[in-house]
């Protein structure tokens, strides 16, 4: 009696040893948490990383940012909530994705880079010079959302883990004629009839929004963005019907872009101090 106890006891002695090592050689893969960090960094930092923000959500019109937008957007009306909306072309964990190689630009870019790349095509301006405030301080806001994620820098695309998944629909599917119905359906109350905005909402076409350079201005990645961010609050479109008004807003004239017209002469490209 007493030696079958004693068996029993060994064998489960070997038993949780073995767990043991079984578990030490496969560990578990914590779950990556995307979230706004409690707290801004301390002195200059700080001041630095709530500057950023505030030109994002300010960008047309924050005193450091205007001359180097051209039309009514803020980096907020496309990247939501100042890029804490985790759907929406979120900020939140993309610093880790950098720096990053880039299809179109042919090389690897910085996050800086991307940041000032949006100025030209998305905010149909001039791109800042490098190491300027204004630059520092967007990019200093967005590594600032990165907080305590992990570095896995992409040598596909210059996107974060969270990017806009593109959608399934074909995009020859598009039907903008079916688009222009649901547009005055379910937009134009607040990006007005003519596309050209209102007081609740940026315009989305014409001389005042993004140019033919933007990733808004192909109808795939527009539709992509409809379906996680429109209407605000409201986001329920089906993917053909994201696909079709995207098809019908970008129907529209906008501005062209011409790559020259938007960078900045060429002692201005960057600065060395403040
Ligand atoms: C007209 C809409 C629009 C505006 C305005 C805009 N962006 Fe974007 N931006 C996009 C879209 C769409 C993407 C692709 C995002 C995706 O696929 O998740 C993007 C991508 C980016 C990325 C790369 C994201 C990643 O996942 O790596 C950065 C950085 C960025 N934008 C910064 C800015 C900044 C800074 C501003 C303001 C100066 C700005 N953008 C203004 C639409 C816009
Ligand atoms: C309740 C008002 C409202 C409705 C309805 C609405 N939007 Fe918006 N939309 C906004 C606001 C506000 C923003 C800017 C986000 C911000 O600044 O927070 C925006 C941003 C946008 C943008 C990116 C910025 C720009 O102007 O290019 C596009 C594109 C857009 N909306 C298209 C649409 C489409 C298409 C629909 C219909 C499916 C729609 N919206 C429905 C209020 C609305």
């Amino acid at each position: 009696m007493r030696d079958r106890w004693m068996i029993i006891f060994i064998l489960l002695l070997t038993g949780s040893f073995l767990l043991t090592v079984v578990s030490a050689e496969m560990p578990t893969v914590k779950s990556e948490k995307y979230q706004v960090p409690s707290e801004y960094p301390p002195h200059e930092l700080g001041e630095i990383v709530r500057l950023g923000r505030a030109i994002v959500e300010q960008t047309n019109v924050h005193p450091l940012s205007k001359e180097y937008v051209g039309n009514s957007l803020t980096c907020s009306s496309c990247h939501l909530k100042a890029g804490t909306d985790l759907r929406a072309a979120t900020f939140l964990g993309i610093a880790t994705a950098y720096p990053a190689w880039s299809p179109r630009e042919k090389r690897v870019i910085t996050l800086e880079d991307r940041v000032l790349n949006c100025f030209m095509r998305s905010q149909n301006g001039i791109r800042p010079p490098l190491g300027s405030k204004v630059s520092t301080a967007i990019t200093a806001y967005i590594t600032w959302l990165s907080s305590g994620n992990t570095i896995r820098m992409n040598h596909e695309k210059p996107l974060g883990p969270n990017h806009v998944r593109p959608l399934k629909i074909r995009t020859e599917l598009a039907n903008a004629k079916r688009g222009a119905t649901l547009f005055s359906n379910q937009c134009a109350d607040c990006h007005g009839s003519e596309g050209t905005g209102s007081e609740a909402g940026p315009p989305v076409w014409g001389e005042n929004s993004y140019n033919t350079g933007a990733g808004m201005s192909h109808n795939d990645k527009l539709a992509a963005w409809l379906k996680v961010a429109m209407p605000p609050d409201e986001t329920n479109l089906s993917e053909q019907d994201a696909l079709d008004i995207a098809a019908y807003v970008n129907s529209h004239g906008r501005p062209e872009f011409v790559l020259e017209e938007h960078l900045p002469e060429a002692k201005q490209r960057g600065v060395y101090g403040w």
